[in-house]
């Protein structure tokens, strides 16, 4: 499985950490940064990590800030994009069986390292069910119809 990642200045101490959990685990990973000094913006990481989602060059994207929302808010601009916030493994495991979300959005402020990598385990491990597909369905109904104003 390919992953996009992608965190802010907020998760500078965690992500090389958390990449190279899932490097040793057999992951292949694109990390679209952030990778330098000081601060940026969260928005230039989210979008950058769910075009490559939506491009089909990954199969699911990791974005880490300081709580994940913030990521999760741009994510969810990308038509394709499902980002969903998890702030445990049940979130984590639903996000994936029930919401079919193809980003997970972690905060390093609010987890432990431990807690990431355990997320983002349970997240990529965690089918999607069927039975949900419905309301997915009618997701992308809403946003085919935003995206024509
Ligand atoms: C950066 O200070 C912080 O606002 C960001 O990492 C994130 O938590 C936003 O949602």
């Amino acid at each position: 499985m390919k992953l996009a990642f992608g965190t802010d200045h907020a998760a500078a101490e965690v992500r090389n950490k958390v990449k190279e959990y899932f490097q040793s685990g057999g992951y292949e990973i694109e990390d679209f940064g952030f990778s330098g000094e000081g601060s940026c913006d969260y928005p230039d990481y989210a979008v950058k990590v769910a075009e490559a989602v939506v491009s089909k060059k990954a199969d699911r994207g990791i974005l880490i800030c300081g709580t994940g929302i913030g990521m999760s808010i741009a994510a969810n601009k990308i038509k394709g994009i499902i980002a969903a916030v998890c702030w445990d493994e049940d979130t984590a495991k639903l996000a994936a069986r029930h919401n079919g979300a193809n980003v997970l959005c972690l905060g390093s402020r609010t987890a432990t390292l431990s807690e990431l990598c355990q997320r983002i385990k349970i997240f990529l491990g965690t089918p999607f069910e069927e039975r949900h597909l419905q309301r997915i369905k009618k997701i992308k109904e809403i946003e085919k119809q935003q995206c024509r104003k």
